[in-house]
């Protein structure tokens, strides 16, 4: 052999090697050498390559990536029409599809036939067409109009899952392989982080960043996007004779083309409805989004038969799964007051299907949040409502979007044109002027009689985990306050008094009934309901002193921590009189929840509240509380007496954040009487059962001995910071 005929052969072997471990890669997902290994291989290739040009063939792994920018694409007509596919929102609509092929294939020669169906994944990515002529990939084009596509070949080449040369020994003349176009969601992600990071616009979806990338200009920057290529039809061909598609599918995969594994051929049309629910089932665990399952009648003879209608074959339908991201248009942007007075926007949507629901709000979190993602009200946005999710915003349509058929919309120049959002300086409920707490992003409605927040307090009041009134929902809530029943929660326990007048409240205590010529009349339930609703307030009494403590509605006290701070703190008069700093070191609370607890507490207007709470009866001490770990956890304590000191409330509040407990009365399970100037007959009682008694001193040394400590072990954590 000479040299030119051990180059030729060393570039045929190196094309070949380079291939195999391209396949294994990319389409096997059964790597068996290193990225160095490869690289160096692909070197000497290149090199050689460079040095005899002539060695140089159209299918070399080397010219994947590298041909020059494009001005624009050219046209391609397809040799075979394609097509799109007719949708199945559901099994009824998958069994109608199935009777009408049926009755159709009667009339036609095929009475009876039994029918064999292949359920493939819906991948939602961008469909493309792939032309080999004797085994070389020529063209690759986009749909399109289904009849002409743009020739984005170049940029096809770049796809490591693509096939340069088929690897049958035997090619048809020519075959057009059809398939799907995707970025893997992975890939999406870090695409999208790295534009944003660069200032520029995000993708809306993984299918509209891949049809970006395949309509890049220039293919080094489409080699850029980690493409990813399944294919799942055949299009025109010559010289191919294949029966049904099952075996298209399985001489694909023999060509070197991915073909999804998960592919399956039934016979029922039962089992083609469990196989396409079964790949709704898997569909949050794959790495590429699919939105919905194609069923394809097997056998070629048949499709042939079936034909088609329009642009949708008989023979394949898609059913459909609830999308988890639509896009719609954002009308109005509003703000919400909660019950803390913060000022929460969100969207007023054009109604939606989308994730199995109709969404027509959203929330939009704050207004950092707003500016950050450049949402205006006037844009259209893609929404997100994947499983039980609340629906979310991910941002606006900034450069029109493709659908699922491959065509553009384009919306580009709305956005610019609208005015960016700003919360408004008062609140919307009353009108006062809102205030933005340094090292928050909260901002919020410092009135404390706003209208928005009383109602916010007493819808959660009376809400479920916290004092949990059945039949006082939402609604009648926002009633009873409206007409001046209810202005603050304490004034629940005083309704019984104005029953009367309640019961008359239209809404609230009547209901709806049907009559028999279908209208709807309303019948007033009168005192019946009415007499429900007070029970049931009645019966709340009964909530313990933690679900109180939570139901109140301090900022950041969550249904944890408030028994949190009941396990710390059983009774009302030792929380109220426990400073922030004892509050701090309960697990759970820390600075943070201990200010706002303190705060909450020491203001007027709420002290008042507690105390009406406290004479209707509610329960603000907790008589057998958990004992939390603390040095004088299961101890004991009676106070008589008056401290130099402390107040009676403060002594209690020291007691309990060491995990001890105050008792009114001395018994022989007391363990320490506090006697103070002037004890009363605690003491002589104490005196003859034999309870130890400390005076002051001995008191404060006791608890100066156990002090609580914040920086210990158990450091505190900071936990439902709701
Ligand atoms: S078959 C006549 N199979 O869905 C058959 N299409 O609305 C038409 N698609 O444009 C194509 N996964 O982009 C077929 N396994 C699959 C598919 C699939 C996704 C896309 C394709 C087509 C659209 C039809």
């Amino acid at each position: 052999m000479n040299d030119a005929d051990t180059d030729g052969a060393r570039a045929a072997e190196l094309r070949a090697i380079l291939d195999h471990h391209a396949y294994l890669y990319y389409v096997l997902d059964q790597p068996e050498i290193d990225d160095a290994e490869y690289d160096a291989l692909y070197r000497e290739l290149q090199a050689l390559e460079a040095q005899r040009p002539d060695l140089r063939t159209p299918d070399s792994p080397t010219q994947r990536v590298g041909s020059a920018p494009l001005e624009k694409f050219a046209q391609v007509r397809h040799l075979e029409a394609m097509l799109s596919l007719a949708n199945a929102r559901d099994e009824d609509e998958l069994l109608a599809w199935d009777q009408r092929n049926r009755r159709y294939l009667d009339g036609r020669g095929f009475d009876d036939v039994p029918l064999s169906y292949v359920v493939e994944p819906k991948i939602d990515g961008l469909a493309v067409s792939l032309t080999y002529r004797d085994g070389l990939f020529v063209v690759g084009a986009t749909r399109g109009s289904g009849e002409v596509g743009e020739d984005v070949t170049a940029n096809l080449r770049t796809i490591g899952a693509l096939p340069l040369r088929l690897r049958g020994a035997h090619p048809p003349a020519v075959v057009e392989v059809r398939g799907e176009v995707y970025l893997p969601l992975a890939a999406f992600t870090r695409l999208n982080e790295a534009r944003a990071a660069a200032g520029l616009p995000t993708f809306v979806n993984p299918r509209n960043s891949a049809a970006g990338s395949i309509r890049q200009l220039d293919p080094k920057l489409a080699a850029q996007r980690p493409l990813a290529l399944w294919c799942y039809a055949i299009g025109h061909s010559e010289g191919l004779d294949l029966p049904d598609h099952h075996s298209a599918l399985g001489w694909l995969r023999a060509q070197g083309f991915r073909v999804n594994p998960g592919i399956v051929v039934v016979d029922s049309i039962d089992a083609v409805a469990a196989a396409c629910r079964a790949w709704e089932e898997r569909r949050a665990g794959l790495d590429y989004d699919i939105d919905g399952a194609v069923v394809k009648v097997d056998s070629f003879a048949l499709q042939t038969a079936l034909g088609s209608v329009a642009h949708d074959p008989r023979w394949a339908i898609a059913f459909k799964f609830a999308p988890t991201t639509v896009i719609t248009r954002l009308h109005s942007i509003e703000v919400n007051v909660g019950r803390t007075g913060v000022l929460t926007p969100f969207a007023v949507l054009e109604p939606v299907f989308v994730g199995g629901v109709t969404v027509e709000r959203a929330t939009l979190h704050n207004e950092d949040d707003i500016r950050r993602k450049d949402i205006r009200a006037g844009d259209d946005v893609t929404l997100q409502r994947a499983g039980d999710v609340i629906p979310q915003i991910l941002g606006p349509v900034l450069d029109g979007w493709v659908d699922e058929d491959g065509r553009r919309a384009e919306r580009s120049a709305r956005h610019a044109a609208l005015p960016e959002w700003r919360l408004p300086e008062a609140c919307p409920a009353c009108g006062s002027q809102v205030v933005r707490e340094t090292d928050e992003v909260a901002v919020r409605c410092p009135n404390r009689s706003c209208p928005a927040q009383l109602v916010e307090s007493i819808k959660h009041f009376v809400s479920k985990g916290a004092m949990d009134i059945d039949g006082l929902g939402e609604e009648s809530v926002q009633l009873l306050y409206d007409r001046g029943f209810v202005r603050d929660v304490a004034d629940l326990y005083s309704l019984r008094e104005k029953k009367d007048s309640v019961v008359l409240l239209e809404g609230w205590s009547t209901k709806k009934k049907r009559v028999k010529d279908g209208r709807d009349v309303i019948e007033i339930a009168g005192t019946k309901q009415t007499d429900k609703v007070l029970a049931a307030i009645e019966e709340s009494k009964q909530r313990p002193f933690a679900k109180v403590l939570f139901a109140l509605g301090i900022r950041h006290v969550g249904a944890v921590t408030a028994q949190a701070i009941v396990d710390a703190f059983p009774s009302i008069d030792g929380l109220l009189a426990a400073t922030a700093d004892e509050l701090a070191v309960v697990p759970g609370v820390g600075p943070v929840v201990a200010e706002a607890v303190t705060q909450h507490l020491a203001d007027d207007h709420n002290r008042e509240t507690l105390e009406r709470l406290r004479a209707a009866g509610l329960r603000l001490v907790e008589e057998h509380p958990r004992r939390a770990g603390g040095a004088l956890a299961g101890t004991t304590f009676v106070l008589t007496g008056k401290l130099a000191s402390l107040t009676r409330g403060e002594a209690q509040a020291l007691i309990e954040a060491r995990g001890g407990r105050v008792s009114a009365s001395v018994s022989k399970a007391t363990d320490y009487v506090v006697a103070g100037e002037d004890p009363g007959s605690k003491l002589a009682k104490a005196q003859r059962l034999g309870v130890t008694v400390l005076d002051e001193d001995g008191f404060l040394g006791l608890l100066e001995s156990s002090r609580v400590s914040g920086d210990d072990d158990s450091a505190p954590v900071q936990l439902d910071l709701a």
